[in-house]
């Protein structure tokens, strides 16, 4: 099968499991019974919600009705987003009702307005109303955006007694077996996700720290657990995926004629290991749950 190793929804898609598998069970569970004893409807923001991951994932496990605002920046993902819904709801034998800008799932007795929004997390209080909100809720986002639109969101989430879950945010990458160059290259992939963007500099491979600290100075109750991805041997779509961005991130870096020989060894080890079915990649992240 040929992919598209550039296409972000088809690696949405593919990432899908690998996540399901890494979600951390006992922050989930603390998420899960802290929302129990709410008994009217749930009001959910999902930010960078990408082809609508987290309503796959959480409409089954709430027992509550729900309402869902998606907020997205990109629109291709935003109609990406309700053709994938449609497909879960056609899949479990769920009810899809779709408008322009919204849609309902429902399931037996158990309904979900889903809005979508295409539109910048940093505009929250524009999107979303924020007294009525329950719970914001982000899988694989935080890495990509800076401390300071964080802090922004966290004041506003603070300020309006809002319950914050992060899952799959990301802190490093290894590679098995060891190469003496693995330290080098991880280092330059973690240095591109730092590097200036228009909304100036993403948080990449320090967000959990960064979250962890902020969160903590907001006197929040926090809950948080390792959401690993542990890619086997032979996983060769998403280790291919991982070989893929990291050496376009690196290609984009101004590294000298030494720096790029380096890195063209060590990619062509790692193929090589990866056609061979020798090579292992473990991806750490972090899930948390923060509330007041
Ligand atoms: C790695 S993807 C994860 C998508 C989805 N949560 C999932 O797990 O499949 C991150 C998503 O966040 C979106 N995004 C990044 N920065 C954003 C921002 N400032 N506002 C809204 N969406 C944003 C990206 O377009 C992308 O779809």
């Amino acid at each position: 099968m040929h992919l598209d190793y550039n296409d972000p929804i088809v690696w949405l898609n593919h990432r899908y499991e690998c996540d399901v598998k890494a979600r951390n069970a006992s922050v989930e569970e603390k998420f899960l019974s802290f929302f129990k004893p709410h008994e009217s409807v749930l009001h959910v923001t999902d930010a960078g919600a990408g082809t609508g991951t987290n309503v796959c994932y959480y409409f089954d496990k709430f027992k509550h009705q729900q309402e869902w605002t998606l907020i997205e920046q990109h629109d291709s993902l935003v109609q990406a987003c309700r053709q994938r819904l449609r497909k879960f709801a056609d899949k479990n034998g769920y009810y899809w009702d779709e408008q322009e800008d919204q849609a309902q799932l429902i399931a037996n007795d158990k309904r979900a307005l889903i809005r979508f929004v295409n539109g910048n997390v940093d505009n929250l209080e524009e999107l979303i109303n924020l007294e009525e909100a329950d719970v914001l809720v982000a899988n694989a986002f935080f890495d990509l955006i800076s401390f300071d639109q964080f802090d922004a969101m966290v004041e506003k989430l603070a300020q309006n007694n809002v319950a914050f879950l992060s899952t799959l945010n990301y802190y490093e990458t290894s590679f098995y077996p060891f190469m003496e160059e693995d330290h080098q290259v991880v280092r330059w992939y973690h240095m591109h996700m730092k590097r200036p963007q228009p909304f100036g500099i993403a948080m990449g491979a320090d967000c959990c720290e960064e979250m962890l600290d902020l969160l903590t100075q907001h006197r929040l109750m926090i809950e948080q657990e390792s959401s690993q991805w542990h890619l086997k041997r032979g996983s060769t779509t998403m280790q291919h995926y991982i070989l893929h961005f990291m050496e376009n991130a690196l290609n984009e870096l101004s590294l000298t004629k030494e720096e790029r020989k380096l890195c063209q060894h060590w990619f062509n080890q790692r193929k090589q290991q990866l056609h061979d079915r020798t090579l292992e990649v473990i991806v750490d992240h972090n899930d948390i749950f923060a509330t007041e």
